[in-house]
């Protein structure tokens, strides 16, 4: 995960384990409702003659700290006070910060987004301080990664799990990225069609999603809410994306058209088989030690595409059409013909055998 944060250009922190407690203890401190300003205070005083930046760590804890308790000493009796809805006129306020360890100290200090990913027991979570104290954290615009739900380390079966290391990093990865998408809708296909022949063949090929999966991801990570409706592929599913998993074309064409309605992009990744099995067998078809080879028909596969793009939401203009090409040579000039005739104002144009499962590729936009 480090090595993709350094890939992905996004500065971190890491956190050695001897202090993952202090960490946890400063998230806690964080959504906690006892107020140990006094504490919080004398950490920033503590330094704030020697870093210049430590100033900055006052003045952003001042703007969170109770700030009737600042006025009224900075003891931490002052801070339980607070915390249990004592009698101080400021001391009903929402916040409350305990900042007396060196992650908390640190969220303070800070002038950068932060984000956390809470981890504790479901009765924990779901208690309403803590649920008070998440919307202050919220309302201050720090994120919350999580919680995931399911087994808890008590022996409990609940929301309060921290999400999984690689979740966070999507999310820290997608938090930094433009949102150039937010608030529209993107539908994309991705991966091969399977066109059985019987119950145990089919047609397909070597299509590996890889593509359409990072272009999901890249959308997601930009703000857009992603459907995926994907063919057979062993990607995992981007974090916050709507997948759909489907076999064949006619099955892809038909969740892609129930799906429009809405969306503001559709993007054609998807290596769609043009033929399918006029009838496929309801039985694995035989060898007969004839030497014979089995008669087979085919019928042409609907074009999503060209469907989508014929549409009255694409002409319009509300829906934005973009088609893949995967050519082996003459690449502009085939795919230009390609955009054309699906009628899409974008084609992306690929070299098809140096693309299949390569995690690098070159691209070629055509529009108009
Ligand atoms: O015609 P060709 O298959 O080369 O076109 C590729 C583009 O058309 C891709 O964007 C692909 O997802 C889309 N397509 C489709 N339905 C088909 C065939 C291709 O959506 N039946």
């Amino acid at each position: 995960p480090i090595r993709l944060l350094a890939r992905r250009m996004v500065t971190f922190s890491i956190v050695v384990p001897s202090l993952a407690q202090d960490l946890g203890n400063g998230l806690a401190a964080l959504s906690s409702d006892a107020l140990g300003v006094g504490q919080a205070a004398q950490a920033c005083e503590g330094s704030s003659s020697d870093v210049d930046g430590v100033v900055g760590t006052q003045a952003l804890g001042a703007d969170v700290l109770d700030a009737g308790a600042l006025e009224h000493g900075t003891d931490g009796a002052a801070g339980q006070n607070a915390g249990t809805g004592g009698s101080g006129t400021h001391q009903d306020a929402a916040c409350a910060v305990l900042a007396d360890d060196l992650v908390s100290t640190l969220a303070l200090a800070r002038n950068c987004p932060l984000l956390a990913a809470p981890a504790m027991n479901l009765q924990m979570w779901s208690n309403p301080a803590t649920q008070r104290n998440v919307a202050t954290l919220r309302s201050d615009g720090i994120a919350l990664l999580g919680p995931a739900s399911g087994d808890q380390a008590c022996g409990e079966v609940g929301l309060g799990r921290m999400i999984e290391a690689e979740e966070i990093v999507e999310d820290v990865v997608a938090f930094f990225q433009p949102k150039h998408l937010a608030g529209k809708c993107v539908l994309m296909t991705a991966g091969p069609t399977f066109e059985a022949i019987d119950p145990v063949r089919g047609i397909t090929n070597l299509s590996s999603g890889k593509m359409g999966f990072a272009l999901a991801r890249a959308a997601r990570e930009a703000g857009a809410d992603v459907t995926l409706v994907c063919g057979p592929v062993s990607q995992a599913t981007p974090r916050g994306i709507t997948r759909i998993n489907v076999a064949s074309a006619l099955k892809m064409h038909a969740e892609v058209m129930q799906r429009i309605a809405g969306q503001d992009v559709f993007i054609g990744v998807a290596a769609v088989a043009d033929y399918r099995p006029a009838t496929p067998s309801a039985q694995k078809i035989k060898k007969d030690g004839s030497g014979d080879v089995p008669a087979m028909d085919f019928v042409e596969n609907p074009d999503i595409l060209a469907g989508v793009a014929q549409s009255d939401q694409a002409r319009s203009g509300k829906l934005y059409c973009v088609g893949f090409a995967a050519e082996s040579h003459d690449l502009l000039k085939h795919a230009s013909a390609k955009r054309l005739r699906k009628s899409v104002p974008l084609l992306v144009g690929n070299i098809g055998p140096a693309t299949f499962g390569k995690d690098d590729n070159a691209l070629l936009l055509i529009d108009d």
